[in-house]
């Protein structure tokens, strides 16, 4: 796919996204001339800012970085524009036309436009019926595309009212959903060690794999996202969509090609499998926490009801465990038990597969582990640990691992998930993208829990900085349980 001359208009430019993600993306992205020989970025917001005042607010930070080459710089600054604009009131869209008009004729970019929704998600509809009703949605003389970051609604019914505005104007074709966790090189390379080779795949299944772990553990709290994260909660903010985006990598068949519509197909596929949790689960199956107030080395870390913007009752959960089932042929009876929260003693996001023990133990009654990880950060790698044996008399098994990290690959040049997806975008390959079919298919799987969440339930304290209630160990049996990561991959020890 090529990359056409294009003017990527930014909504929300004066925020918090477009500062620390977008731009310094998209200068990567041109400083290693991977964008078009033309482009433009017009930075639309309420705020009052000129073209010259919004390129000294972009790249204060960037030019503060020593490796940042200040020539291409400030090169980089002269394709920003800014245009002051209310995206609600649909008068000013004639005006952001015209300068889209006189961009594109200064800079000689044919009329290719991509709209990005770096906005609050109530602007989600507003702003592309307004775009529509100046007919800047109209592929006429160049593409036009949308971007619209998460949440993708609030719950199920939400979304599909999102869809259906969207859809007024928009074909799907023109929708690009970000999930920045489909941009991550780990979460793509989960496809690429499953079908690029032969040894895994015939032991992916309920023959072999007794469960499957997936973590998203953060250290950090809620920082200054109090009010948004209050309303979303653990379950809106990292499940409804980033880890069951990497459940569906995990669990999904092979697609014929790679492409958006053949990738895209099998991971609904997988994802209109998933067991809805039933009463029984909801009560059995599904841990909730909140982290509270604790001291971890002469640090006094808040409870999450004493963080800026969080009401002192609030009830929502900042961690969450659960047990659940995909119901199809390859899974079938496979518990998949995934846990996300704020404040844990480590960052660290990975998938454990965990094999089935050999059928009759020859060595020991206790068989080695058989556990592939695959960790997606930090530390990014993947590790095998099996059994051989241990030097000496008798035949008694000790645990071994291989071991592949990243950061030992030479020359190669990784792209963050925003250069990856943004450089996707622009050359119009939704591959890595959310269709909407997906989106409805996880909100289809959530809603049972939120709807559980609105009547009386269990929520239970962790102390900040430990890795949440003791009553998710409630969820295993039959000697499953999760695993201790570390920082690094090849430690095994609680941190
Ligand atoms: C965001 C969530 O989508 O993903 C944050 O809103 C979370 O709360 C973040 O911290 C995690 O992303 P990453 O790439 O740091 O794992």
């Amino acid at each position: 796919l090529t990359l056409e001359n294009n003017c990527i208009v930014i909504f929300g430019a004066s925020g918090d996204l477009t500062q620390r993600m977008l731009i310094p993306a998209l200068y990567k992205l041109y400083s290693h001339q991977k964008l078009s020989s033309s482009f433009a970025i017009l930075g639309v917001s309420r705020s009052t800012y000129d073209d010259q005042s919004f390129r000294d607010k972009l790249i204060k930070d960037l030019a503060s970085d020593d490796n940042v080459d200040h020539e291409s710089l400030d090169k980089f600054c002269e394709h920003l524009f800014y245009q002051v604009m209310d995206p609600e009131n649909k008068y000013e869209y004639k005006a952001l036309k015209q300068r889209i008009q006189s961009i594109e004729t200064a800079l000689k970019i044919k009329s290719n436009t991509l709209f990005y929704l770096a906005t609050p998600p109530s602007l989600y509809s507003v702003i592309p019926q307004n775009l529509a009703a100046h007919g800047l949605n109209i592929e006429d003389d160049g593409w036009k595309r949308l971007v619209i970051e998460k949440p993708f609604g609030y719950d199920l019914e939400s979304a599909i009212a999102l869809d259906k505005s969207l859809y007024q104007d928009f074909t799907e074709d023109q929708i690009y959903r970000i999930d920045h966790y489909l941009g991550k090189e780990t979460v793509q390379n989960m496809l690429v060690l499953r079908f690029a080779n032969s040894i895994f795949e015939p032991l992916w299944n309920s023959k072999y794999i007794d469960y499957i772990e997936v973590t998203g553990a953060e250290d950090l709290g809620i920082g200054s996202r109090g009010g948004y994260y209050d309303n979303a909660g653990a379950m809106r903010d990292m499940i409804q969509n980033h880890l069951l985006q990497v459940i569906a990598m995990v669990a999904m068949e092979p697609p014929a090609v790679i492409n958006a519509d053949s990738m895209r197909d099998e991971v609904v596929k997988v994802l209109q499998c998933l067991k809805p949790l039933n009463e029984d689960d909801l009560k059995h199956n599904l841990v909730l926490g909140q982290y509270t107030k604790s001291h971890v080395r002469d640090e006094c870390l808040l409870s999450y009801r004493e963080e800026k913007g969080v009401p002192e009752d609030s009830r929502t959960e900042t961690y969450i465990a659960l047990k659940m089932f995909i119901k199809n042929w390859r899974w079938d009876g496979v518990p998949f038990y995934v846990r996300t929260a704020k404040r844990m003693p480590t960052r660290v996001t990975e998938v454990v597969i965990n094999f089935k023990k050999t059928p009759h133990p020859v060595f020991s009654a206790n068989p080695p582990d058989n556990k592939l990880i695959m960790r997606i950060q930090p530390d990014e790698g993947t590790l095998l640990s099996f059994g051989l044996k241990k030097p000496g008399a008798g035949f008694e098994t000790e645990p071994v691992a291989m071991d592949f990290h990243y950061s030992n690959l030479k020359n190669s040049e990784l792209l963050s998930a925003y250069e990856r997806l943004l450089l996707d975008v622009l050359k119009g390959d939704a591959t890595l993208f959310s269709r909407s079919d997906a989106v409805s298919a996880c909100w289809e799987f959530v809603q049972p829990i939120l709807d559980y969440k609105k009547n009386k339930f269990d929520l239970y304290g962790y102390a900040a900085g430990t890795w949440g209630p003791i009553e998710a160990e409630a969820l295993f049996k039959n000697g499953q349980t999760w695993r201790s990561p570390c920082k690094n991959l090849t430690d095994t020890d609680y941190c």
